[in-house]
């Protein structure tokens, strides 16, 4: 990735305007808004245990949440206020520390780890208005901790929690879907037995020009399973619905759920990795946390065989490096990524 100028710092000059690279063409700007006030499906994990007395109920709109909408609000997840409270405000913390300190973090060439921004492959993209620190979970064998903060002394075993937290819940979430999608119950859990988990801590600085900039380019996640917290009560996240952009407002407490691209591709479709944005508010900041979920480096990426075998592949198979090395080379682009894993009906 090519290093560009951090945002933390550029927000606190007080520019009187924002650097053109920064600035997006009307095009993307002027979209149409949803005006009906939809919101995602509301998902119980408690719910989806087989023996709870809604099981039938909830399992059904697990289905339709990950068929229509691709995202849902994840509540009951078990995960405690305050610890996420505690993550908030370590997070918050890091992210005030001083450049100087922060720089012991910054990524390396061809590294995704590490303080940066998102995505940055060449020198004449566009650029997001946000600082992020991503940090590669799991597996916890491989984790780099050149990039992990020291500083709130607490945060590496605050982050360490989350993780396994998160990978505590990832199972049932992919039995249901496996349940759902009609194929062995334990198809899915077992390829991201021991997967990868990306934690980014993200940090959006307030713009004054924050209708003409972007927190986040659209793009649907190349991941499997991504649980997103929104750590302020500063909203921001947009997901494409039928062509419209649609505003998240979380519930408290709960964890946005989002199906990628990896889920799309081995439910062959069913399932939908849908676009969605970050956007910046005039004059607060907004911190989240988004993990995202893939198959270990075992699985091969493409259909599931007894869903392709149904319908004919959809999505090619590729290994598992194969398809990170195509990720890694992307830039954010709405659904672009995914085309390129897609076959042609022709
Ligand atoms: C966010 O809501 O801040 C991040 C959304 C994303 O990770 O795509
Ligand atoms: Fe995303």
């Amino acid at each position: 990735s090519v290093p560009v100028e951090n945002v933390q710092a550029l927000a606190s000059k007080g520019l009187k305007e924002v650097p053109p690279r920064y600035l997006r063409a009307t095009s993307e700007l002027s979209e149409v808004w949803e005006t009906e006030s939809l919101e995602i499906p509301v998902i119980d994990i408690n719910k989806l245990a087989e023996d709870h007395p809604d099981h039938s109920d909830e399992i059904e709109k697990f289905h339709l949440a990950c068929k229509e909408w691709g995202f849902f609000q994840l509540i009951n997840h078990g995960i405690s206020e305050e610890f996420i409270h505690q993550l908030k405000k370590e997070t918050e913390e890091f992210f005030k520390l001083p450049l100087e300190e922060k720089k012991n973090y910054d990524q390396l060439p061809n590294s995704i780890e590490g303080y940066g921004q998102a995505f940055v492959v060449s020198e004449d993209q566009k650029l997001d208005w946000g600082d992020m620190l991503f940090l590669l979970a799991q597996p916890a064998s491989q984790r780099n901790l050149r990039f992990w903060p020291k500083n709130p002394a607490s945060f590496r075993a605050t982050l360490d929690s989350y993780s396994s937290e998160l990978v505590r819940i990832l199972p049932f979430l992919l039995r249901a879907m496996a349940k759902n999608l009609g194929v062995s119950p334990d198809v899915l859990a077992s390829m991201f037995e021991e997967g990868t988990q990306g934690i980014r801590l993200n940090f959006y600085p307030p713009c004054k020009q924050a209708n003409e900039v972007m927190g986040l380019a659209p793009h649907s996640d190349a991941t499997g399973l991504t649980l997103l917290t929104q750590l302020n009560d500063v909203d921001g996240l947009q997901i494409k619905k039928s062509g419209k952009w649609l505003p998240i407002k979380p519930l408290p407490r709960a964890f946005i759920v989002n199906v990628g691209d990896v889920i799309e591709i081995m439910s062959n479709g069913q399932y939908k990795s849908i676009e969605h944005r970050g956007v910046v508010h005039p004059e607060k900041e907004r911190f989240s946390i988004a993990a995202f979920h893939s198959p270990n480096m075992q699985a091969k990426i493409g259909p599931l065989p007894d869903l392709a075998g149904k319908s004919g592949a959809q999505y090619k198979t590729s290994t598992h490096e194969d398809y990170v090395r195509t990720v890694v080379a992307s830039k954010l682009d709405g659904k672009s990524l995914l085309d390129q894993f897609r076959l042609s009906d022709a």
